[in-house]
């Protein structure tokens, strides 16, 4: 029997930092949903099995309208969110507790993420088969200074020994199981990605390559980013 991938889809967040009146991921760019592009990522990648949407509780009857709408017949299920971004992917996580497979494997990822090339969903999910994790990372060219208080540094992190994590990440249904328990019991409920659980949980996170066209749609300057970068070709964005 083949394992079978699944994708949590995060869109519990209201997106303060964005100060628009409705949660970011479904202000439209180009006549969709935000949220639409990037279910749209997945519907189309064979390898995907079933979606399950993490939304805002308030937006449940507004997301299935555009299920609907858009013909995203992968988005198999819609539930309601956490209160943080932890709480929401552990919703999600219990929820498949009795509808997938403890060897299937689970793709996380930001709904306000919607640049994503078909090759990068294909590499996390080729390295997570592989390793049993994967999160999607690009190496780090920028200088990094460690700092205090935002004012000063005096301590420059070696770029040699650095990479940078992001969504989409993909993990065996167990471990993630495993580690989203651990976590209940330990009363925590502020990590931000699943990759930073499992360090918590003194997993060893691995890394699959990514893109640095993934944007996180925060601001409203990502906005007019995400609209430029429709306009190029997803093999121009993944090499
Ligand atoms: N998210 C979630 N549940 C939360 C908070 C966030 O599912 N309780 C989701 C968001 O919907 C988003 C992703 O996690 O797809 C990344 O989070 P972020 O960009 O921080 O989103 P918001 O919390 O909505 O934004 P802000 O911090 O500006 O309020």
């Amino acid at each position: 029997m083949s394992m079978k991938n699944y994708v949590i889809l995060l869109a519990g967040g209201i997106g303060k930092r964005m100060g628009s009146n409705l949660p970011k991921q479904f202000i439209e760019v180009e006549e969709k949903p935000i949220l639409v592009h990037t279910a749209e990522r997945f519907q189309k990648n064979p390898q995907i099995e079933k979606i399950v949407v993490v939304c805002v509780s308030e937006w449940l009857e507004y997301l299935r309208c555009i299920v609907v709408q858009y013909g995203l017949t992968k988005i198999q299920w819609i539930i309601e969110g956490g209160s943080t971004g932890h709480d929401s992917i552990r919703n999600g996580v219990f929820f498949l507790k009795d509808k997938i497979n403890p060897d299937d494997y689970i793709i996380v990822h930001d709904a306000v993420r919607p640049v994503l090339p078909q090759k990068a969903i294909d590499e996390v999910i080729r390295v997570a088969h592989e390793k049993g994790n994967a999160a999607s990372s690009i190496v780090c060219h920028p200088p990094i200074v460690y700092t205090e208080d935002f004012e000063s540094g005096i301590t420059d992190i070696d770029r040699e020994h650095v990479i940078l994590t992001a969504s989409p990440q993909a993990f065996q249904y167990s471990l993630a199981y495993k580690c989203y328990e651990q976590a209940e019991f330990e009363n925590l409920h502020n990590t931000t990605f699943t990759s930073s659980l499992l360090i918590h949980c003194k997993e060893r996170v691995f890394f699959a390559k990514g893109t640095t066209s993934n944007i996180k749609i925060t601001t409203r300057e990502d906005l007019a980013l995400f609209e430029a970068l429709l306009k190029i070709p997803e093999e121009l964005l993944y090499s």
